[in-house]
């Protein structure tokens, strides 16, 4: 049983979560894995999917026709208008670079056993990096995010955290990797570990998704030795199975939920003695 978190009370705890790591190793399935978990012991929880080609809603166990409900930010151009003075592609347009963004999360999200899910969406402008509106908007929504108190707040990342500034991430008290047993994703994890210590971030952590066998996880070890590998999640064909019909693998795979579980302890448990350090 995890007993690291049963005495607080529902909705009082705080956690600032984000998974990184290269395309496809998983980030969005065990993003979908530790929000439900959170969640159903009574934690107010809040997925961000902050990757412009969005499919949390899945992974959380939200059919097509409720996504469908949470439309993408970015996309809004109403609401970025409203709320900056400039339209998403507006040439050459003055916009204010402090928007309000305290209501968006209570009126944008769409809510599902206990997780409250907010999509960020594709900005149009984002692949020529222009500094347009709905950045500023989206930047600002995160930071105020990661202020938030008494919530669990899980960002489901884009491959690679170049674009997150100083400013946003020093709020997140954790980066999680997610990395598979194979060369690409550890050169990435290294590369978000040398990233992360330039944004301030506090702790970088592993997950080793897709296991075969134990020589994966030594595989995983060696190279990332001195950094903090918190658990392993199997390579699961009921994960797979539960992706092709779009259904969650929190309520598809029980196999996959009891290692997540394990590693969220792990990762409240590490977290928790980190605060403890500081405060004394
Ligand atoms: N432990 C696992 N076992 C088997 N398949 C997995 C596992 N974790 C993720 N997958 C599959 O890998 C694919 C990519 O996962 P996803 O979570 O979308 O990756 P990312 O968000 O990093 O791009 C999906 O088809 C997913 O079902
Ligand atoms: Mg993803």
């Amino acid at each position: 049983m995890d007993v690291t978190l049963s005495c607080i009370p529902s909705g009082a705890f705080q956690l600032k979560i984000a998974i990184t790591g290269k395309g496809g190793v998983g980030k969005t399935t065990f993003s979908g894995l530790l929000a439900r978990l959170y969640a159903a012991e009574g934690n107010k929880v809040l997925a961000v999917d902050a990757d412009p080609d969005a499919n949390l809603a899945s992974a959380l166990g939200i059919s097509a026709e409720a996504a469908a409900q949470a439309r993408p930010l970015a996309e809004q151009a109403d609401l970025i208008e409203e709320r900056t003075g400039s339209r998403p592609g507006a040439p050459g347009g003055l916009f204010t670079i402090n928007p309000k963004v305290d209501d968006i999360p209570d009126a944008f999200s769409i809510s599902h056993e206990g997780v409250r899910l907010l999509v960020m969406g594709k900005s149009k402008e984002a692949a020529a990096g222009c500094y347009c509106p709905e950045h500023v908007l989206l930047r600002r929504l995160i930071s105020h995010l990661i202020l938030r108190s008494n919530e669990v707040v899980i960002l489901d990342m884009e491959a690679g955290i170049e674009h997150l500034t100083r400013g946003t991430a020093s709020g997140v008290d954790a980066f999680i990797v997610v990395v598979e047993p194979g060369q690409r994703s550890l050169q990435t994890a290294r590369h978000v570990e040398h990233l992360a210590k330039g944004l301030g971030i506090k702790e970088v952590f592993v997950v080793g998704n897709k296991i075969q066998r134990d020589s994966d996880k030594a595989f995983i070890e060696q190279h990332l030795a001195g950094m903090k590998v918190i658990g392993f999640m199997s390579y699961a064909a009921e994960t797979v199975q539960a992706d092709l019909d779009g259904r969650s693998p929190y309520d598809a795979s029980p196999a996959a939920v009891t290692e997540a579980r394990a590693i969220k302890a792990k990762l409240d448990d590490m977290l928790t003695s980190r605060k403890k350090q500081h405060s004394v």
